[in-house]
């Protein structure tokens, strides 16, 4: 492990903006705004490992309407990296990461993250690890039961609610740490590659859950994957990243789907999403960010 390198390297916080003013386009607040980030991670021998390069990216707030925004890149190309920055976790190397006009300086409430790791502590029932967020805010116990309960159904763990995490499976642990985080309802949903431990009928039914969640709660949710099926399924917006050091390489808004059914992943416009993604993927040659948006579907698109 090796820190990033960061202004200032000690803080633990992220470099100073250059203006404090919230940001604003014309059509309203941005969400969220990237500019220019940088990350290089600090080797203990003098190795740096240069993660990010100049990642910069808006995310327009659209009040009443859910938005989801995946980041799909090969492994190992800074995307976990870029997450954390967002949440809070990494300070960057240069660049900064506002939200809602406000300069990230460290973790907070408006922001959950669901780790590639599974992060649930050892100590605490499946319930006890969910409800946990609702505790340090002091949300009275049977209020925190009666959440913990309906989101440990949705995400089909309540029969594992008085479990410890060691007594679960992988894709069960992934499960309760996607619950612990869901339930506080961030305004900012940073998922790392979260599916990744599912077989692929429960991930089928958690991305469901997520698009759901997304509509009802308003929220923004960004969402790491290699998955090109999963990048279609879900989202409004796919960047596509390259190999190490991270750089936006192609950007495509994807149509909304009317209805997602199991059918939908057979569907020609659904294909053909699929297919001009894994296209830019194994692109070999590095271009400038290219808006890649496919023509609008022929039928009507408001499933997003
Ligand atoms: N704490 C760290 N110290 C040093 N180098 C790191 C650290 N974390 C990540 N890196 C390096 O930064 C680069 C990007 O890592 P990152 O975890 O962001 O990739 P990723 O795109 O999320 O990969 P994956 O898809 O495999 O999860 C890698 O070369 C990795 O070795
Ligand atoms: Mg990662």
């Amino acid at each position: 492990m090796a820190d990033a390198i960061s202004t200032p390297a000690s803080s633990g916080s992220a470099s100073p903006p250059a203006t404090a003013a919230p940001a604003a386009t014309a059509s309203g607040a941005l969400k969220l705004q990237v500019s220019d980030l940088h990350v290089t991670y600090r080797g203990r021998g003098g190795d740096d490992v240069e993660a990010v390069r100049g990642v910069s990216f808006d995310i327009p707030d659209k009040p009443g309407k859910g938005e989801i925004v995946v980041f799909l890149g090969p492994s190992g190309c800074g995307k976990s990296t870029i997450l954390k920055t967002v949440a809070g976790l990494l300070p960057p190397t240069r660049g900064q990461v506002l939200i809602e006009g406000h300069p990230v300086t460290g973790p907070g409430a408006d922001r959950g993250m669901v780790f590639q790791q599974y992060t649930s502590f050892g100590w605490l029932t499946v319930q006890e690890n969910v409800e946990y967020g609702l505790r340090l805010r002091g949300v009275p116990k049977e209020e925190r039961r009666a959440q913990a309960h309906k989101i440990l159904e949705r995400v089909g763990l309540l029969q594992f609610a008085r479990s410890y995490p060691k007594e679960l499976s992988g894709g069960m642990k992934q499960r309760v740490a996607i619950a612990r985080t869901l339930i506080n309802r961030p305004a900012l949903l940073l998922m790392d590659e979260p599916f990744g431990a599912l077989d692929p009928q429960t991930r089928w039914e958690m991305q469901g859950m997520l698009i759901d969640i997304s509509h009802r709660e308003d929220n923004t949710i960004l969402f790491v994957t290699h998955d090109v099926s999963e990048a279609v399924y879900l989202a409004d917006t796919v960047y596509v990243l390259s190999r190490r050091p991270a750089r936006i390489l192609h950007r495509m808004d994807i149509p909304g789907f009317e209805e997602r059914s199991l059918s939908l992943k057979a569907s020609p416009q659904f294909r053909e999403a699929e297919e001009r993604l894994l296209q830019l993927l194994y692109a070999p040659t590095v271009t400038p960010v290219k808006d890649q948006t496919p023509p609008a579907p022929t039928t009507s698109a408001t499933g997003k």
